[in-house]
């Protein structure tokens, strides 16, 4: 596939609890062929989430990616939250979709109300603004009234809110089954679905299985 055909792809991660849904999303995205490029952006709660619940501490912010993904990596590019003069805070900057996952319930209520005062909730809000797609893995339970006004605000302004909440209907035995068939899900969201996804016929994969 030529490069000016590939996706370009912000990933923004913050400090809801999830940071696996993270890790899986970036490791299909850095070995997807259709993808050129990945800016990633992590809030500060982000990066504590992946001291927390991975064990990954912060250090480099350059170095961030590889130690994500526990290897050296060739299309993920970190950018500074604090940096909201970078590329992806315009819109001139050819993204073409973007996913914050997981998403709090701060960052979903900064996007829902235009409060770009970070790099992730901008480069959200110039997704919305430009009418490209935003994803927006919001996690947290149970909602509040404020936070599910926010997720119809959001929607309403374009995203798609795609709560990080697992199918069962896969037979998944491992916490990995869970998060590889969330995050497929998620990136068939922004066109690039993938072949691990297991897609539902009407019949149970136990009963498949069994056939
Ligand atoms: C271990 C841990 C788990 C958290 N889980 C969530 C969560 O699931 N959802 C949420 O909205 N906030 C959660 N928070 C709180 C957010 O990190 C906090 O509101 C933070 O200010 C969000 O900032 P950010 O949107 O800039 O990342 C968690 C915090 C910690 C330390």
């Amino acid at each position: 596939m030529p490069d000016t055909q590939k996706q370009i792809v912000t990933v923004g991660v913050t400090g809801a609890s999830g940071a696996i849904l993270a890790q899986k999303t970036l490791a299909l995205l850095e070995e997807d062929a259709r993808v050129a490029r990945v800016h990633l952006v992590v809030t500060e709660a982000g990066q504590r989430l992946f001291t927390e619940e991975l064990g990954i501490t912060s250090g480099d912010l350059k170095q961030l990616p590889s130690r994500i993904l526990g290897h050296p990596v060739g299309k993920l590019e970190v950018l500074p939250n604090k940096d909201v003069g970078a590329s992806i805070a315009s819109g001139s900057c050819a993204v073409d979709s973007m996913v914050v996952i997981p998403c709090s319930m701060g960052t979903l209520g900064a996007i829902a109300n235009g409060i770009s005062d970070d790099l992730v909730a901008r480069a959200a809000d110039v997704m919305l603004k430009e009418g490209r797609k935003l994803v927006l893995c919001v996690r947290d339970t149970p909602f509040n009234r404020v936070h599910l006004e926010n997720m119809l605000r959001a929607q309403q302004a374009g995203a798609v809110i795609m709560p990080a909440v697992p199918a069962f209907y896969h037979q998944a035995k491992t916490i990995d089954d869970l998060v590889t068939q969330y995050v497929c899900r998620v990136l068939a969201q922004i066109g690039l679905p993938q072949e691990k996804m297991y897609r539902w016929t009407g019949h149970s994969a136990s009963k498949e299985a069994k056939a």
